[in-house]
């Protein structure tokens, strides 16, 4: 049985989520829940402390367990970190509570944004580039499953508001 009652933004780091995903959640009413910062509030301790004491393993298990949780909960509009499709389990989850949408961005703009909070994102230290294009190629496809698409390289963050809300009401979603 599905259950499509949450609004899920996913994509690669850099991608803009977090600050669509809250501006969207602002015109349409709706909570608006982010997995990092859920993760950090929980742990009292940030994704890269996180990721330094217990490793990456360790966060993909916490990362699981509050994307679960979310899920169960009232219709949430939630961002995700950009390793949660890592999972399959995860994915076929997501795709079964919410609607699903993937936000996409050339490599040089993730790159150039995520030069920006480089120092927050442990699976970006030492060369950025090259760190950027690895996970680009690790994860091909991982993020396909999505119901609906959008390339943010080249659009404001109300730009892509406006694109998704204009989906949601095409579709009559929520
Ligand atoms: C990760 C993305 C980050 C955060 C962690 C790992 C990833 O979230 O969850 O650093 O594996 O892509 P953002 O996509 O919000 O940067």
């Amino acid at each position: 049985m599905y259950n499509k009652k949450h609004l899920i933004l996913i994509g690669m780091m850099g991608t803009g989520k977090t600050t669509v995903g809250q501006k969207l959640a602002q015109k349409i009413s709706l909570p608006w829940i982010d997995t990092d910062s859920e993760i950090e509030e929980e742990l009292g301790m940030t994704i890269a402390q996180y990721f330094k004491e217990f490793g990456e393993e360790a966060f993909r298990k916490k990362e699981t367990q509050i994307l679960y949780d979310l899920l169960k909960g009232p219709t949430t509009i939630i961002t995700t970190g950009g390793g949660i499709v890592l999972k399959s389990e995860n994915r076929k989850q997501m795709v079964k509570n919410g609607w699903v949408i993937q936000l996409r961005a050339d490599p040089e703009v993730i790159i150039e944004r995520a030069k920006q909070a480089a120092g927050t994102r442990p699976l970006l230290q030492g060369n950025l580039q090259e760190k950027v294009n690895q996970i680009i190629r690790d994860r091909q496809g991982m993020y396909d499953f999505a119901d609906w698409s959008i390339d943010t390289s080249k659009l404001s963050v109300d730009q892509v508001v406006d694109h998704i809300l204009c989906y949601i009401h095409d579709k009559g979603l929520i």
